[in-house]
């Protein structure tokens, strides 16, 4: 693998603190990077910093609640006083919040927009004049394959990342002539504290962390509009919007849905 790519690169990354986000900060610290590490929990924050600049690399950490817009410019701020740059946005922030929709409350819908997309929107829209000017940039939203197949009860979540992927579809068009690269990744189940107390079937067991990171990595340097990990899935949503009662049947009769282990539901 080429490391150049990220060589002195000032890249944020929200969600730093735990799963996918941390194991990206870390890797892409090590291929050179100055990884801006953005989340709820300082210590969880301050402890990888510390981890990333043991191993010689370059980071700096800003505590942020991504659905405090105010605490997202601040994020952006901090980044450009430091560094007087950002080239990678990696918007990974994310809760599964869950509820069927017979059961659900506006505000289900609402606590997950507010982190899901809206946690994604305030920083894209803080960041993107910078990288006009800059004439260069790359945005990477970690979205989720629930974006391309809908999962009983996970409605919050689903149609949350679904508005993100239609987001990003158009702000890739948007920027390009402005030399602003957009990516968008679905994972599909991966091993991570979100979904810890979720057993699922063998036909979407969990992936490693580091099969994603090594996805999103490759992606970010073949600069790929779509990145699907596994890859097996890449046909997902076209089959979904092809034959969507065998998708169901097929959803149904391997339960993709999951239990929960001591009825915990999603990642409140
Ligand atoms: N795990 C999966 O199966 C899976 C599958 C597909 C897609 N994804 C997506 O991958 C992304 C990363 O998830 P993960 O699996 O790595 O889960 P994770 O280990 O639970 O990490 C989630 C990260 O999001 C941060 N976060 C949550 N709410 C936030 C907020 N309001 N403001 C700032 N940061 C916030 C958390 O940090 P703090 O709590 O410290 O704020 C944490 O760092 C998410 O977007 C998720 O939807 C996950």
């Amino acid at each position: 693998m080429d490391t150049n790519e990220f060589y002195n690169k000032v890249i944020i990354i929200t969600g730093a603190s735990s799963g996918i986000g941390k194991d990206l900060a870390f890797r892409l610290a090590r291929l050179g990077a100055r990884v801006v590490l953005a989340a709820r929990r300082l210590e969880k924050l301050t402890e990888l910093k510390h981890q990333i600049k043991e191993s010689g690399g370059e980071a700096i950490s800003v505590q942020t609640d991504m659905t405090a817009k105010d605490q997202v410019t601040h994020l952006v701020d901090t980044t450009l006083n430091k560094w007087h740059r950002i080239d990678i946005l990696i918007c990974n922030a994310g809760q599964y919040i869950q509820r069927s929709i017979a059961e659900s409350n506006q505000s289900d819908f609402d606590r997950s927009f507010d982190v899901n997309f809206y946690g994604s929107y305030h920083v894209v829209r803080e960041t993107v004049p910078h990288m006009i000017r800059q004439k260069s940039g790359h945005i990477v939203f970690i979205n989720s394959l629930d974006a391309k197949k809908g999962i009983v009860g996970d409605a919050p979540y689903v149609a949350a990342k679904t508005a993100l992927d239609g987001f990003a579809d158009v702000l890739r068009q948007e920027v390009k002539s402005m030399g602003i690269r957009v990516s968008t990744v679905f994972p599909g189940r991966v091993d991570t504290p979100m979904i810890q107390d979720l057993d699922v079937p063998w036909i979407s067991r969990k992936i490693s962390v580091a099969k994603v990171t090594d996805a999103v990595i490759r992606g970010i340097m073949k600069n790929k509009p779509v990145i699907v990990v596994p890859k097996l899935f890449f046909p997902l949503g076209a089959l979904n919007d092809t034959f969507p009662r065998v998708m169901d049947w097929f959803y149904h009769k391997f339960h993709l849905e999951g239990s929960h282990r001591n009825n915990a539901k999603g990642n409140q």
